[in-house]
C-alpha cells in the first residue's frame, strides 16, 4: 500500500519536497498511524496548523454543518461566517479591518501591496524586512524573505526590498530614518529562520521608529499566531500596537485561510478592485477559522504556557541538548551531538514526528496535547538527541 502511494507520489507530484519515507494514512489528535499501521505521536502539527489536533470532533463538525449549509460562492456576494469571522479578529486585536487570501504567503502578499500603496502619497517604496526571516514562496514574498537560499534560480525578483539584522538597533534606526521606506515587515519569533524570537526593546523601538517616520509596522503572524506562543498573536506579549499583522497556518485548524489585518492608519489604503481571491475567506474555511478563534481562550493559552514549563523543564540540560529556544508551543532545540535533520529522521523510525528549523530540532505541537503523549514524545526524542 505504502509502495503505490509512494510510487504515484514520486512518478506524479512534483519533485518539491523532500519528503521522509512515511505514508500517513489516518490520525486523531496527536496520534498519527501509517499505512502499514505504525503509530506516531505528533510533535509538529502539520506545521502549526492542527492547533487542536488532528480530526479534532468539535472542529470537524463546525466545518462539516458549513459545507451541508452554504459551500463556495465566491466575493461578488457577502457571507456571514466571513463577516463574522473578520469581527472577531478585529475584536480579538484592535484591528479594524481583514483580506482573506488562503496561504501565508497570500496574507503577506496582501501586506506587500497595501504597503506600497501606502507609501505612494510621499513616493516611498522600500519595504524592511530582517535578515534570517522567512515571509512565503511567491516571488514577492520571497524578495521579502532574508534568506538567500531560497533566493537561487528564481531571479530577477521585484525591487524595493532592504534586509536588515535582527536586534541590531543601529541598522534600524538608519533603514526607518532613511526617508525611502513604507513598512517593516517582522516575524515576532523567526519560525524558519531558528525559532528565534526577537527582543523586546527592539521591537518596541521599531513601533516607536514607524510613529516616528510615518512607516507601517507590520508583523508576520502566520507561524507565531493563533495561541501558538500563549496568547493569540505574539506581539500582544511584546505590548506593540502594529499597523498590519498577517496570519495563516494555525488560523483555519487544517483548511487553508490566510488573513491580513489592517489598523487604524492603513485600514482603508486598498479599495475596490485592488486585491482580490477567489476562495479567499470562503465560508468553509471561514467556518474553521471561527471555530478555531472562538476556542482560543486564557485557558488555552494558560495549557500552552504549562506546556512550554513542562517541555523545557524536560529538555533543558538534558543529555544532548545544547540549548532550547522560542515562546510558548514554538520550541527550537539546538542539538549537542547530531544534526537537526538527523534527530528528526531517528525520531520518525521511533515513532515520533518532529520538525527542524536550520540547525534546530523544531516543535509545533497541538495546543492541547495531553501530558501523557507530551511526555511519551519528548522521551522519544531525548533518547535520540
Ligand atoms: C512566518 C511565515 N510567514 C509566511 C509563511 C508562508 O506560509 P505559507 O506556506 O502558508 O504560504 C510561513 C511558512 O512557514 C511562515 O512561517
Amino acid at each position: 500500500m505504502q509502495n503505490t502511494t509512494k510510487h504515484n507520489d514520486q512518478t506524479y507530484v512534483a519533485g518539491t519536497y523532500g519528503r521522509f519515507d512515511v505514508a500517513l494514512d489516518k490520525a486523531s489528535g496527536a496520534s498519527y498511524q501509517d499505512e502499514d499501521g505504525k503509530a506516531y505521536i505528533d510533535l509538529g502539527s502539520g506545521i502549526g496548523v492542527t492547533l487542536f489536533g488532528a480530526c479534532d470532533p468539535d472542529w470537524v463538525a463546525a466545518v462539516t454543518t458549513q459545507m451541508n449549509t452554504l459551500g463556495h460562492t465566491s466575493n461578488l456576494y457577502f457571507t456571514a461566517p466571513q463577516a463574522k469571522l473578520a469581527q472577531l479578529l478585529c475584536a480579538r486585536t484592535g484591528m479594524k479591518k481583514v483580506f482573506f487570501g488562503n496561504s501565508g504567503a497570500e496574507a503577506n502578499e496582501c501586506a506587500l501591496k497595501v504597503a506600497r500603496k501606502f507609501g505612494e502619497k510621499n513616493g516611498r517604496s522600500t519595504i524592511v524586512t530582517l535578515w534570517n526571516s522567512f515571509h512565503g514562496r511567491t516571488i514577492a514574498t520571497l524578495a521579502a524573505t532574508g534568506q538567500d537560499k531560497f533566493h537561487e534560480h528564481f531571479g530577477p525578483f521585484p525591487e524595493g526590498f532592504c534586509h536588515i539584522h535582527a536586534n541590531n538597533e543601529a541598522e534600524l534606526v538608519e533603514a526607518l530614518t532613511s526617508g525611502k521606506v513604507c513598512a517593516i515587515l517582522m516575524e515576532m519569533v523567526q519560525g524558519e529562520g531558528g525559532v528565534i524570537p526577537l527582543n523586546k526593546e527592539y521591537v518596541q523601538l521599531a513601533e516607536k521608529l514607524c510613529r516616528e517616520n510615518d512607516v507601517l509596522l507590520m508583523v508576520d503572524e502566520v507561524q507565531t499566531g493563533n495561541g501558538r506562543t500563549g496568547s493569540l498573536y505574539a506581539f500582544q506579549q511584546y505590548g506593540i500596537t502594529p499597523d498590519v499583522v498577517t496570519t495563516s497556518k494555525g488560523l483555519g485548524g487544517g483548511l487553508p485561510i490566510g488573513a491580513c489585518m489592517l489598523g487604524e492608519k492603513c485600514q482603508d489604503v486598498l479599495g475596490k478592485g485592488d486585491h482580490g481571491s477567489t476562495f479567499g475567506g470562503n465560508p468553509i474555511c471561514a467556518a474553521a477559522a471561527l471555530n478555531v478563534i472562538s476556542r482560543l481562550n486564557d485557558d488555552v493559552f494558560a495549557g500552552v504556557r504549562e506546556r512550554e514549563a513542562f517541555i523545557r523543564k524536560e529538555l533543558e540540560g538534558a543529555p544532548g541538548v545544547a540549548g532550547v529556544t522560542g515562546m510558548g508551543l514554538m520550541i527550537g532545540i539546538l542539538p549537542e551531538r547530531k544534526t537537526s535533520a538527523q534527530v528528526a529522521a531517528d525520531c520518525l523510525t521511533d515513532g515520533l514526528m518532529v520538525l527542524t528549523a536550520h540547525e534546530k530540532v523544531r516543535l509545533l505541537p497541538p495546543l492541547n496535547i495531553s501530558y501523557e503523549e507530551l511526555k511519551a514524545g519528548l522521551n522519544i526524542l531525548k533518547k535520540n538527541l
